[in-house]
């Protein structure tokens, strides 16, 4: 085995590149890697961090030795996990398998057509609100708008009236894991910021509640919230567990969307020879108003969300932790260490992308997404802990694009370009706001 150490930034005693890291993270990740390559070590809150940005590597990470690299719980019961529990995301082992499999069905197959028609009608609803002029918040219109669809779609109650109140305590809610050491400060010390995070969860607990009694009445015993408690039911299942799955699909199963819906709008009003095209392309084939059927004809829709997730991939880094010793591009990883794979870093590589900058749908030619080195973008990440939502999500994204793109055109008010905040995912730092063109 190669004994090779990766080499990294210095950093200060105690503290490491912590501070460099908080005070730019999506940056410092950049410069590390230009600075010290493919596989980079960082010291950052106390932690050893291998960062690694060879797309090879990256396989073996996330694919091919995937056995070898769980999931580590950065941060404990302060982190994701102690608000997601034993739910998808955060849970490992036999338990995360068991659900993996009970839940897979309804991410695929008939189930994933049955949401287009849920889809458009949220979207048409939202279209229908609109009015020539209006002045918007696109990333809330479009949080509002996914939160709806995911509830409705995965757990059959409808939401009306109260997504701008689920919004708002998500937003609380991910502000706690904003880098930084204050984001682990325990959550029983009554910080500001602690006070408004548990405020922020009672009230979503009493919503998911809310969804459950819902469900007794309009839910179907097949979608994946009946699926959930049938296995209560059966005994395999926690009331709790069950909680953990709902609020799992709150988060994961809307923010990430709503982020990439938003960046598409952002790109297009940035690009018009781009909207051009978008529009041409649903004039000759959408009629009225656009089903699934219609996205197998819509590729110019398709290359834009995947550049638009190439140029801004709300989860911009993937963590693992290696269970034994293991090798990586030449370098010696030892057990325990964790490791990073940052999409920030490897979508933006010249290596791979030309212009690695520049917004460009059409770089996404049959023979481009035949040649790209598999790992150079992974938006959803990969190997069995890949995205479970990547079908819906792709599905969404282009359902809604296109429902919208049918009747409007959204110019942004300001033109200063996009600032972000590296939450848990990849948030703009500022309201986005635009004006409704009818088209
Ligand atoms: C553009 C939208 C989305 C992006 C970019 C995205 C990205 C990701 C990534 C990178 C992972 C892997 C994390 C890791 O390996 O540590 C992941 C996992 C996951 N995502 Fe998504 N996601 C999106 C939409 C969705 C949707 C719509 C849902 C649900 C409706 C969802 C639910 C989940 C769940 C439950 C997991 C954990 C899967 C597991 O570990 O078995 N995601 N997502």
């Amino acid at each position: 085995m190669a004994n090779r150490v990766p080499s990294g930034p210095e950093g200060v005693p105690f503290l490491g590149s912590s501070l460099q890291y908080a005070d730019d993270p999506l940056g410092f990740m950049e410069r590390v890697a230009r600075e010290y390559g493919d596989v980079a070590r960082i010291d950052v809150y106390g932690q050893e961090v291998y960062q690694v940005t060879d797309p090879a590597a990256i396989r073996r990470v996330l694919v091919t030795n995937a056995t070898n690299y769980r999931k580590p719980s950065l941060g404990g019961d302060e982190g994701l996990g102690g608000l997601l529990g034993d739910g998808l995301l955060t849970s490992d082992g036999d338990h995360w398998q068991r659900q993996r499999k009970a839940m897979q069905p309804s991410f695929y197959g008939e189930k994933l057509d049955g949401y287009g028609e849920i889809i458009v009608r949220d979207t048409t609803e939202l279209a229908d609100s609109f009015s020539d002029g209006e002045h918007t918040d696109i990333h809330a219109e479009m949080s509002e708008l996914t939160l709806r669809i995911v509830v409705e779609s995965l757990l059959g109650a409808r939401i009306d009236g109260m997504e701008r109140a689920i919004r708002e305590a998500l937003m609380e809610v991910g502000e706690r894991f904003q880098p930084g050491p204050q984001g682990f400060v325990p959550e029983e010390v009554p910080t500001p910021r602690n006070v408004r995070y548990r405020r922020a969860v009672e009230k979503l607990d009493r919503i998911l509640r809310e969804i459950r009694r819902q469900h007794e009445y309009t839910g179907d015993e097949d979608d994946l919230l009946g699926v959930l408690l049938d296995r209560r039911d059966e005994g395999a299942l926690s009331d709790e567990s069950v909680r953990n799955e709902m609020m799992t699909m709150l988060l994961a199963g809307h923010d990430t969307t709503a982020l990439t819906l938003t960046y598409a709008w952002y790109l297009l009003s940035k690009h018009p020879e781009v909207a051009e095209r978008f529009h041409d392309e649903l004039d000759s084939v959408v009629e009225g108003t656009p089903t699934v059927a219609d996205l197998a004809d819509l590729d110019y829709l398709d290359d834009i969300v995947t550049e638009t997730l190439r140029l801004y991939p709300p989860a911009y880094v993937v963590y693992r932790q290696a269970a034994a010793a293991d090798e990586l591009a030449g370098f010696h990883v030892p057990a325990d260490t964790i490791v990073s794979t940052p999409q920030w870093v490897v979508h933006h590589d010249e290596r791979f992308f030309s212009d690695p900058w520049e917004f460009r749908p059409e770089r996404w030619t049959d023979e481009f997404r035949r040649d790209l080195p598999p790992f150079a973008y992974f938006p959803f990440g990969g190997g069995p802990r890949k995205c479970i939502g990547d079908g819906f999500a792709m599905r969404e994204a282009k359902l809604v694009l296109a429902t919208l793109g049918t009747r409007f055109e959204f110019d942004l008010v300001s033109t200063a370009s996009l600032d972000f905040v590296p939450l848990v995912t990849l948030h703009p730092a500022n309201p986005v706001e635009v004006t409704v063109r009818a088209r």
